[in-house]
């Protein structure tokens, strides 16, 4: 197979704020949602206080990234460093860090390709408002955007308005420090993800109008689900199952509405969301620039009816659902899982690459996907991560032969630069390229090693992709 990446592909790599940044209160940071869901499970897990301290080593970890030769760099930035209490005063440190990371990538010739909302909603909007229920939270997000845009619009031209708010609305403990009765709950939930909705067309309307040749997007949880038999039933189980997930999503990012099916499934369930008359104009204008896509795994589902105990559209488990009268997740024999239960697929990301590109037509560029693991640091001071590298061996592959069928992809940038704080695992479980030298009670040194991944990932970015495919 030949190569197929183009000469100005965007090889990069991707973190998040309230991942790597630590320095949870410092220079005036208010905390956050993720501040709070971390700090509940400090005692069994890393929290955000410190993370991988980015805050201070930002310099170091910028000269490893031109080392690594990247072009871009996807991060977010957190909503309460710039606006500690979400809607209220303005803090100009923050905005101070924020510019020190753009002015270095810049002068290093790394692009900034900034996120503005990656899970982190400042809690003093949590507590006021309930955070995304209240339409209060929309305008507040409208003016951390058009804040953003103010002070860095004339230096990043590319944006991502929120990282998988199509997973975000999935996690229950995401919920959890909301008022929200049991009963109540996806009726709240399905409030929550309209509002986002709308806050992400303010915010890509605002783009468009603030920032001159400005490229603005979403970025989803990409699922492919393949169906558990060739029964028709469980292949529309299996298309459902990608419609509830991310799909429905897409369709109001890209065509400013919900598609039919999800119409009707929030109606029978009698929690449509409450709109505003002017919405629909902002939702519809709000074309996306390009999409984000983040890649880990494939899921395989079989046709869920209604039962005595089961009526329809009741939901079972959180982020891998299962819908009563539509879909039930089920395991994929055939790929081999791991050590997290996320089931390792590359072809899923050339099936979701293509499925995307097919539907909407608008460049796509990756900007998660990569192996959570936990690696070891030997004695010779290295960490020999050689399953990281075959993962990415086989999903770069699979973006060439993506590109081959004839996809717009413009750029990959794997999870993560760095080790990360994992959501689920703490410092057990690691994404970088670069080891921090930590574990989840124990802070070490926090000194940076390249793994072996870094030297791989280093070569392939010089190459312009694989030397073999
Ligand atoms: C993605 C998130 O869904 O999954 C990242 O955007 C996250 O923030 C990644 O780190 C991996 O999940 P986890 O739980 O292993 O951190």
């Amino acid at each position: 197979m030949d190569n197929h990446f183009p000469e100005d592909f965007w090889w990069g790599a991707s973190s998040s704020a309230f991942q790597i940044e630590g320095a949870w209160d410092e220079d005036g940071k208010g905390m956050t949602v993720a501040d709070y869901n971390s700090f509940k499970k400090s005692e069994v897990q890393a929290d955000t206080k410190v993370a991988s301290d980015f805050y201070h080593h930002y310099e170091e970890d910028i000269s490893l990234m031109k080392e690594l030769g990247m072009k871009t760099y996807r991060f977010s930035i957190s909503w309460a460093r710039i606006i500690p209490d979400g809607d209220g005063e303005i803090n100009q440190k923050g905005i101070d860090f924020y510019n020190k990371i753009i002015d270095l990538l810049l002068e290093k010739d790394i692009i900034p390709f900034i996120t503005l909302y990656h899970f982190d909603l400042p809690y003093a909007l949590a507590e006021k408002y309930n955070g995304w229920e209240s339409r209060e939270c929309v305008y507040a997000f409208e003016r951390f955007a058009k804040t953003c845009y103010e002070v860095f619009g004339d230096r990043v031209k590319h944006w991502q308005v929120n990282n998988e708010q199509n997973l975000m609305v999935r996690v229950n403990e995401r919920m959890n420090m909301y008022n929200v009765s049991e009963k109540d709950a996806e009726r709240v939930r399905a409030q929550m993800d309209y509002h986002m909705f709308v806050a992400h067309a303010l915010a890509t309307n605002a783009c468009h109008d603030m920032i001159p040749g400005s490229k603005i997007g979403p970025a989803v949880s990409s699922t492919k689900t393949y169906p558990a038999s060739n029964k028709p039933m469980d292949i529309w189980a299996a298309e459902m199952n990608d419609n509830f997930k991310t799909n429905y999503a897409l369709d109001m990012y890209c065509y400013g509405d919900y598609p039919g099916y999800y119409k009707e499934y929030l109606k029978k369930a009698e929690i449509s969301p409450v709109r505003k008359p002017e919405d629909e104009e902002i939702l519809k204008k709000a074309k996306p620039d390009l999409i984000a896509v983040n890649y880990y795994r494939t899921l395989v589902a079989s046709y869920l009816s209604e039962d005595e105990e089961h009526t329809y559209g009741t939901k079972v488990n959180e982020i891998d659902y299962d819908l009563y009268g539509y879909f039930k997740i089920e395991k994929n024999a055939h790929l081999k899982s791991s050590k997290y239960g996320a089931q390792i697929d590359p072809m899923g990301l050339r099936l979701v690459l293509n499925d995307y590109y097919n539907r909407y037509r608008l460049p796509l560029i990756i900007t998660e996907n990569g192996l959570g693991t936990p690696d070891e640091l030997t004695e010779d001071g290295k960490v020999h991560d050689d399953y990281r590298i075959d993962y990415l061996r086989d999903h770069i592959a699979a973006c060439n032969d993506a590109i081959a069928d004839g996809v717009e992809l413009i750029g990959y940038c794997p999870w993560a630069v760095i080790d990360i704080l994992s959501s689920h695992q703490g410092f057990k479980k690691r994404y970088g390229f670069i080891y921090v030298n930590r574990e989840d009670h124990d802070l070490k040194d926090l000194a940076r090693i390249r793994k072996d991944s870094f030297y791989f990932y280093q070569k392939v970015i010089e190459n312009n992709g694989l030397t073999k495919y």
